[in-house]
């Protein structure tokens, strides 16, 4: 365990009670370098690919929506990234115990906003059409500071929270729950997104006969 019973309890009642999670330094300087390591050498060997929306071929369209360059991991065959993975385990160990989720699988992948781009007002689960049940973040650019863009938005019933994306920083929000925006970046912007799938209860209802 990379935290305590104690931390992670904290934490998952500040999620239960607010449908999002900000902890600054969640990951270590040494996570942080591994993960940076990891994104250059994404970069350099150019296999960040624009990201789609999913709904809409058109091009133009898309690109007026979300602007980010994304490259999906794949726990087997990133295994530089396995103490990324085990803190997730970590996490999805906690959620399942204290928040009572029932979750099954994850996706995760490392995004770039270029200088200029932005990600227009979304649910990321969207009339139940996916099965995203928590969104989890952690930002990575170390020297961010206001002016720089690129806050995430949250639109909540009491108003606007601006969460600035600086390095180590983790969010989860609850991914049907929480409206959000990724305002104009001015620099390039890194992330590492993903999404703790929720288990639908079909799956383990077994067929009598
Ligand atoms: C997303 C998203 C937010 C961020 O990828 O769905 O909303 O802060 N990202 O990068
Ligand atoms: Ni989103």
């Amino acid at each position: 365990m990379v935290y305590s019973e104690k931390e992670w309890i904290t934490w998952m009642d500040q999620l239960a009670e607010n449908d999002y999670l900000i902890q600054d330094d969640f990951i270590s300087d040494d996570l942080y370098r591994k993960i940076m390591t990891f994104f250059s050498d994404v970069e350099e060997k150019d296999k960040l690919k624009k990201a789609g929306i999913g709904s809409s071929k058109n091009y133009k369209i898309e690109e007026s929506i979300r602007g980010d360059f994304i490259y999906w991991l794949d726990r087997e065959r990133d295994d530089e990234l396995t103490p990324f993975f085990n803190l997730m385990d970590e996490l999805i160990t906690n959620l399942k115990r204290h928040c009572f989720l029932s979750l099954s699988g994850s996706e995760f992948h490392i995004a770039k906003y270029p200088s200029g781009s932005y990600y227009d007002r979304h649910i990321d689960r969207p009339n139940e059409r996916s099965n995203r049940e928590i969104t989890v973040l952690i930002y990575l650019n170390e020297d961010w500071k206001k002016g720089d863009g690129g806050e995430l938005k949250m639109y909540r019933d009491e108003g606007e929270l601006l969460v600035e994306p600086i390095a180590k920083r983790l969010l989860l929000f609850k991914s049907d729950k929480i409206e959000h925006e990724v305002l104009k970046t001015n620099v390039e912007r890194y992330s590492l997104t993903g999404w703790l799938l929720h288990q639908p209860s079909s799956l383990g209802y077994i067929f009598p006969g």
